[in-house]
């Protein structure tokens, strides 16, 4: 099994597959993988399933809506969510957070996935896991071995988003002083975090961080409420939100430390943003 710090560095999306089949045991480990990863900090209904199309058609596969963005995948997993909730912020931290989760294990065995929010075609999926009408499917990955050369639109993509980047630390946590990040795990925790995927690579999270406080803030990008007035889908922002909160948690606790989230946000906010966690490190 390789460290956490190294499956985040390795993870990345991966949107062209080679057409190797998964073998029973492959399947039955990452069947086990998703299971683990329905259980997520705020107690929301989520599963993880496991859709294989490799017995079907390449027509019916090319219905799986994925708009060219992914080729040749035989297998898909599909991430269902109780909704409507009480608390929608929560069920969308822990949506994140499992199928983080369940990406990071999967990358350990050396399989590839890319989250799709927007480019999916929910209602096929939605048939094909046999949604109940209080469900949801806010994201799907696929799944497999990766196909060495990234395909053109792949590469495109990846370029629109500037995949292969990422913020530097200084843009993303506003501080009392610096002293604590240069001296601290901290500053290896929040690498970790900045290595986070994200809907389009907007990377998100904001940190406001004193002390020993560490809050959790989300600055919004406009577009994505259109996306999800339109779809009735998911909020992806606050899913790459509680993909962030996977990678610091995971990635204190590797270094021995519990984190335990709460919502007192006791920290003046940096501005344009919204208060999501805090905690204690
Ligand atoms: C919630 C979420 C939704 C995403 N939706 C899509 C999508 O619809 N189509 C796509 O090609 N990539 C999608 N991505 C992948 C991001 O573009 C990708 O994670 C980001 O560009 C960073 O690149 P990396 O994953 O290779 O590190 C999504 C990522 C997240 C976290």
């Amino acid at each position: 099994m390789k460290e956490f710090d190294e499956l985040v560095r390795l993870r990345h999306s991966v949107r062209n597959y080679n057409d190797e089949l998964l073998d029973e045991t492959v399947v039955t480990a990452v069947k086990d993988i998703l299971k683990l990863s329905e259980k997520v900090p705020f107690g929301s209904k989520v599963r993880f399933e496991l859709v294989d199309v490799s017995k079907s058609d390449y027509s019916h596969l090319r219905q799986l809506g994925t708009y060219g963005v992914i080729k040749n995948a035989r297998w898909y997993i599909a991430g269902v969510l109780k909704y409507p909730v009480e608390n929608h912020k929560n069920c969308m931290l822990d949506y994140g957070w499992g199928f983080e989760k369940s990406v990071l294990s999967l990358t350990d065995m050396n399989l590839g996935t890319c989250f799709l929010g927007g480019t999916l075609s929910r209602k096929t999926f939605g048939e094909l896991v046999r949604i109940a009408d209080d469900e949801v499917i806010p994201c799907v990955s696929p799944l497999g071995f990766s196909d060495e050369k990234p395909h053109l639109k792949e590469k495109m993509l990846r370029v629109f988003a500037s995949s292969a980047k990422r913020k530097a630390v200084k843009d993303l946590v506003f501080q009392d002083n610096d002293t604590r990040l240069i001296k601290s795990e901290l500053a290896d925790v929040l690498e970790l975090v900045r290595w986070a995927p994200s809907a389009s690579n907007k990377q998100p999270w904001r940190f406001r961080i004193a002390g020993n406080r560490v809050e959790f803030y989300l600055k919004r990008n406009p577009l994505y409420k259109k996306i999800l007035a339109m779809t009735g889908a998911g909020d992806l922002q606050l899913i790459d939100m509680g993909i962030a909160m996977y990678h610091f948690q995971k990635g204190y606790a590797q270094r021995g430390i519990e984190i335990k989230w709460d919502d007192k946000q006791i920290l003046s906010p940096p501005s344009g943003v919204e208060f999501i966690k805090g905690c204690h490190i």
